[in-house]
């Protein structure tokens, strides 16, 4: 890629995360306290009033004391999904067991992480791989039909390797990756551009009925354009 290309994606990519990370903060930090605070008074309401209150009243205020509870825990998943504080304060491998605890409790799918020792890793790759993980499950989940899905973490020879497989319905690969991005489905795309700007490299496998593989590898030290 041209070097002025690949200059302006990187700063494209990090413009991106620095949004999500304030966007994150914002909600976690303001928005769902407001909420909560807001069914706190609801519930506050409801049980100071609950004797002299008719029924069908109470009943309405249980209902909105249930909303605010589900709006509250809506934001805080967002928040957590736009920027896991998890992979900041404890890095790549526990937020990838987070992420697969979740689309087990959102879709069901069984999915086992499996990691090497890995050595520390630069913070921009961890970012990477774990945007590849997040969007990978998120395509497991909308696309695959799978009941399971693995991913695995190996440490070979300064270089990690991360593989993200599902035992789905799999998928035809277009000639190439690009043509999917004409026709606005970015996700695979998005992958390789990232993998591409820390050093690494993607490989996609698909086989109808059986199921889709992912496997993206990242030098451990930190990728220096002037390398390329
Ligand atoms: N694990 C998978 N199992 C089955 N099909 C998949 C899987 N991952 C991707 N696909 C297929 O590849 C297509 C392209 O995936 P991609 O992530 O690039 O786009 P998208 O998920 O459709 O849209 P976007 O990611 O932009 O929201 C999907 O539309 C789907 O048909
Ligand atoms: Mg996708």
């Amino acid at each position: 890629m041209q070097d002025n290309l690949r200059f302006y994606l990187r700063e494209c990519l990090r413009a991106q995360e620095e949004e999500r990370k304030r966007l994150a903060c914002e909600l976690h930090d303001d928005t769902s306290q407001l909420v909560l605070l807001l069914s706190r008074h609801i519930d506050n309401i409801a049980s100071e009033a609950s004797n002299y209150l008719p029924q069908e009243l109470r009943n309405e205020f249980e209902k909105l004391y249930e909303l605010s509870q589900q709006a509250y825990e809506g934001i805080k998943r967002y928040a957590q999904a736009l920027r896991p504080r998890i992979l900041d304060d404890l890095g790549l491998v526990p937020a990838l067991e987070w992420l697969a605890q979740e689309i087990t409790k959102l879709a069901g799918i069984k999915v086992q992480v499996k990691t090497d020792t890995v050595p520390p890793l630069p913070p921009e790759t961890q970012l990477v791989l774990f945007r590849i993980a997040q969007e990978a499950l998120n395509n497991i989940h909308r696309h695959s039909e799978a009941s399971e899905a693995n991913i695995t973490l190996e440490y070979q020879e300064d270089a990690v390797r991360m593989t993200i497989s599902d035992n789905g319905k799999g998928f035809e690969l277009p000639q190439q990756l690009s043509d999917f991005a004409a026709q606005g489905k970015l996700g695979l795309t998005g992958m390789a551009e990232r993998i591409q700007l820390v050093g690494g490299e993607i490989e996609i496998t698909s086989q109808i009925g059986k199921g889709t593989k992912i496997i993206v590898k990242a030098p451990t030290k930190l990728y220096n354009e002037s390398n390329s």
